[in-house]
Parts: structure tokens; C-alpha cells; sequence
């Protein structure tokens, strides 16, 4: 060690000898006495946080190396013979190891955030109401808890909206999203259910099965014209009406639909034309 002899001498000839000693003795090759000297401590370890935000739940456990016989100082405080310290708040810290002689190696860690989600239980629940069978009426309102600040979403395709409220559903299943303010998530399944048949389109169905379906059913309808799906029935009513009631062209080939049968259909389309009337 050139330079501590160096820096020794120099030190000296300004009159601080008793400093240039001590200094010399710890670090200098020139000083076989100090029982410091070829040793490196090295400090080490593992970081843990457990806890959300703002919470004293990380912990530091260290261990040192290059020597034996250590104790541990966090931050400058006192030593003690574990390695670990816990309860400690998100920052930097430092940890010096000791061995008997007092030769010291310190390391520097970094305790993390813990988990925002941590000890949360965010539970969801849903006020639905059923949709057209052949629309879009549904609706979902959502209610989370557990924490603040929420934001919703339908499925994962979805996008995060502050309203809870979710309308213009069809009757289908989906998966509910709620996140709080720090992203934790919770995700609960429901069914927007079909509302029932009403029974003029019972009425209505019963007609077209009987008349309408030797041509307009099965796997290869005529024309490519099925009405074997309810939703078929109320997507092409006008022209049914049309075909049926106003012209009488079909049945394709007759016999033309009696009043009562034209009134199962007016009756239908006159109270709205939807699977529920
Ligand atoms: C014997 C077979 C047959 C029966 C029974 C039949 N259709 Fe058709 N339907 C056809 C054919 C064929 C067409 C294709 C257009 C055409 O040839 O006039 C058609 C077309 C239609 C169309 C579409 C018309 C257009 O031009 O857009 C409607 C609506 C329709 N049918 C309603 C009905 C209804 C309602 C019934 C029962 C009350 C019925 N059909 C019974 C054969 C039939």
C-alpha cells in the first residue's frame, strides 16, 4: 500500500502524527499488526415486503462473509448477533457486519413496496336484469367492496369505466372486472338471462311450425329462409307479415293463411314484434 505510506508521511510532516497512525495501521500493508488486514467482509441478502404501501412489513436478513464471528448493524445502529432485521417501511439501508476484531463490510439493500393487494379481499356482486331474447336490453350493475376507488369493465376485452353500470346487454354470459385504485383486481361470472317467451309469439311460433316448415326449416331452408330460430322469426316479422298477411304469397303455393292465422301475426307485430310479447 504505496499510496497509505505516501499519504502517511505527508500527514506526518504537518504534525498529525498520532492520526497519521491510526490511519496507516488500518489500511497500511506496512503494519503487520492489524488484524483487519487481507480480510474482506462481504455483506449479503435477501429482501422481503409482505405488506401494502406505507406498511413496516419488509425485512433484511444479511449474512456476511470473509471472516467469522459477526454481528450486524442496520443503518449505524447497534449490533446484534442475528442478520435480520425486520418491520421495516420501503427504502434504502444499509447493514454493516462486525467480526470480533472489529474489522467491518457493509451492504447496501433496497426494501421494495410490498404488495398493494396484499390482506385486500375485494368482493363483487351484480344486480342484473334480463334482455330481450332477440336484443340488446340487459343490464348489470355492479357492486364492489373492500377497497376504494374502483373501476369496472365487461370481459377482458372490455375497457375500465368509473360507472357501474353496464346497459344495451344481450342475454349472454360475462365476466365482471373491478379494480381498485392501486390495480387490484377481482373478476366475478354472471348470466344476463333471456326474458321468457311471451305467448302471442308462442302463437306465432306454433303458426310457422305448422305452416311455414317444410321449406322454411331443417339444415337447407328454401332460399336460404330459415325461421327455425326464435330470433329469425323476429328479425324477418315485417317481411313474414308481408309475404303472409298483406300479400298471401306465402305459403308458396298456397293455401293462403286464414283471418285467424293473419291475426296470430298482426297481433304479434301490433304489441311490439318481440319473443317476449
Ligand atoms: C312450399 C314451400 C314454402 C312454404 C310452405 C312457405 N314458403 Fe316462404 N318461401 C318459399 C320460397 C321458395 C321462397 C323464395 C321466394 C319465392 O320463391 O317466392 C320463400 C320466401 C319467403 C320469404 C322471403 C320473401 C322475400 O322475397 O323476401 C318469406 C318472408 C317467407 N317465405 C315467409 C313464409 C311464411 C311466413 C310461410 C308460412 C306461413 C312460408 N313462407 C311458407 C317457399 C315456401
Amino acid at each position: 500500500m504505496l499510496t497509505a505510506i505516501l499519504r502517511c508521511r505527508r500527514i506526518s510532516f504537518v504534525g498529525l502524527t498520532l492520526l497519521c497512525f491510526l490511519s496507516c495501521s488500518k489500511s497500511g500493508t506496512d503494519n503487520p499488526g492489524n488484524p483487519c488486514e487481507g480480510i474482506t467482509i462481504a455483506v449479503n441478502g435477501t429482501v422481503t415486503n409482505t405488506g401494502g404501501p406505507g406498511s413496516a412489513t419488509g425485512s433484511i436478513t444479511a449474512t456476511a462473509s470473509g471472516s467469522s464471528g459477526f454481528t450486524f448493524s442496520l443503518n449505524n445502529g447497534p449490533f446484534q448477533a442475528s442478520g435480520t432485521f425486520s418491520n421495516l417501511v420501503a427504502g434504502a439501508y444499509t447493514i454493516r457486519a462486525k467480526n470480533g476484531d472489529g474489522c467491518m463490510g457493509s451492504g447496501s439493500f433496497t426494501v421494495a413496496d410490498g404488495d398493494p393487494c396484499a390482506g385486500k379481499t375485494i368482493t363483487v356482486t351484480a344486480d342484473i336484469g334480463s334482455s330481450e331474447k332477440c336484443g340488446k336490453t340487459g343490464t348489470i350493475t355492479v357492486t364492489a367492496s373492500g377497497s376504494t376507488g374502483f373501476m369496472y369493465r365487461l370481459n377482458a376485452s372490455g375497457t375500465y369505466q368509473a360507472a357501474n353500470t353496464f346497459t344495451q346487454l344481450e342475454a349472454d354470459n360475462y365476466t365482471i372486472y373491478a379494480k381498485d385504485a392501486a390495480g387490484c383486481e377481482t373478476t366475478k361470472q354472471v348470466t344476463v338471462p333471456a326474458v321468457a317467451n311471451g305467448p302471442l309469439f308462442t302463437a306465432v311460433v306454433t303458426l310457422i311450425n305448422s305452416k311455414c316448415s317444410g321449406c322454411h326449416t331443417g339444415s337447407n331452408p328454401t332460399s336460404g329462409i330459415s325461421f327455425a330460430a326464435d330470433c329469425a322469426i323476429v328479425e324477418k316479422k315485417n317481411n313474414i307479415k308481408t309475404q303472409a298477411v298483406d300479400l298471401g304469397t306465402m305459403p308458396k303455393g298456397g293455401p293462403a293463411l286464414g283471418a285467424s292465422d293473419k291475426k296470430i301475426i298482426t297481433d304479434w307485430i301490433a304489441a311490439g314484434g318481440r319473443a317476449s310479447d
